[in-house]
């Protein structure tokens, strides 16, 4: 199995440090890897001067699947567009084909009171948002600003999911239920869009191959507010582009801290990128006070979603708990009476564990 570790800008290189350091550490216990480095990003644009260049999206399309760091830094906020790290990321995703974004929120029961919710509601939570990555109004065309006969500008977009693509998200989703607590709600807006309407045909009809799964619908109005109220009555959430991108930023905060949050994204294959769900951090970078864990826990998706180990997964995951329960903290999930350690011993912390 191979790996293409992508370190990126800022915090990108310390917290990657950390998750390889990990995967090493498996790797000495018999797990088969090989890793690889590369540049993207600020550092692709530094190294080669393309945010993604072409011995990094060709070492990436010959790996099994990617790590990430995070992209991004002040020192290129006035490159022109096309030389912008984000760039690297919008070209990785598109060459890769990832369509399926899983966005895991779960709370940790140390960490109950990184929440702004009340304990009662969020503690033992544990839900997956999958978003379509690479439709709907995002990429639907036309699109732009237009001048109308009354001589009145106009900007507009246009959303539009084929049948195909509604169809590999939605066996994505019944899949990763399958894996977990078997109910999946589809989020959409059928009371307002035909897109909308369609989606729910679709997933409904994908359903019958899944009978052990149990399928709600949901509008994502109500769905925004469900999440607030009582989160955990959701298991898997399947959703569009568009909603996938806005209620996964409200489903990660349930659990505090963005600093805990891992992402992976999926081709039709299975392989995948997997990438901490926050970005390059410069405010803190090379400080070593990063927390590596969500890019720790990335690498532990990948070997669940990709590698289809789920025994190492799972290995990763009761060491991050582990390290957690010994009083292991960052500065950003730091209370009172734990002890608080830097990005390096965090990594320390969870192979130790
Ligand atoms: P950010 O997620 O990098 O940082 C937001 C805040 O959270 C900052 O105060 C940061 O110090 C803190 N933070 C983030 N990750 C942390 C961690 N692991 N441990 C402790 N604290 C952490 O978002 P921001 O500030 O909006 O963007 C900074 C740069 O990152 C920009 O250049 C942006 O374009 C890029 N970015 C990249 C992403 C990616 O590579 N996927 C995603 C989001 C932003
Ligand atoms: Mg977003």
């Amino acid at each position: 199995m191979k790996i293409a570790v992508l370190p990126g800008d800022g915090i990108g290189p310390e917290i990657v440090a950390q998750a390889t350091k990990v995967l090493e550490a498996l790797r000495s216990d018999g797990l088969k890897i090989e890793m690889e480095h590369a540049y993207i990003g600020g550092a692709g644009y530094d190294a080669a001067g393309d945010p993604l260049p072409e011995a990094t999206l060709k070492l990436a399309q010959e790996s099994d699947a990617v790590l990430l760091g995070a992209v991004g830094g002040y020192q290129y906020d006035n490159l022109p567009r096309p030389m912008r790290p984000e760039q690297g990321l919008l070209r990785i995703r598109k060459g890769l084909g990832l369509f399926a974004n899983l966005r895991p929120a779960l709370l940790y029961p140390e960490l109950a009171s990184a929440s702004t919710l009340k304990p009662e509601v969020v503690s033992g939570l544990d839900i997956m948002i999958l978003r379509e990555l690479t439709g709907d109004i995002y990429f639907g065309q036309p699109r732009g600003i237009r001048t109308l006969e009354n001589g009145e500008r106009q900007g507009f977009d246009t959303m539009h999911y084929s049948e195909s693509e509604i169809r590999r998200v939605a066996h994505v989703g019944f899949q990763i239920a399958m894996k977990r607590g078997k109910k999946l709600c589809s989020v959409d807006k059928a009371n307002v869009l035909d897109t909308s309407m369609f989606w729910r045909e679709i997933v409904t009809e994908v359903a019958k191959e899944y009978p052990q799964v149990e399928l709600s619908h949901m509008y994502v109005d109500n769905a925004a507010m469900q999440l607030v109220r009582a989160p955990k009555q959701f298991d898997v959430i399947l959703t569009g582009n568009i909603f996938g991108d806005i209620l996964s930023d409200e489903a990660s905060m349930l659990t505090g801290s963005i600093g805990m949050l891992p992402s992976a994204s999926l081709d039709i294959n299975n392989k995948g990128m997997y990438e901490p769900s926050h970005g390059s951090a410069p405010d803190i970078a090379g400080k070593d006070i990063a927390n590596p864990l969500a890019t720790i826990l990335s690498a532990a998706m990948m070997l669940r979603y990709t590698f289809n180990d789920e025994a190492n997964a799972t290995r990763i995951e009761n060491a991050v708990k582990r390290a957690l329960a010994q009083g292991y903290r960052t500065g950003d999930i730091y209370t009172e009476g734990t002890k608080k350690i830097g990005c390096n011993a965090m990594g320390d912390a969870v192979v130790a564990a």
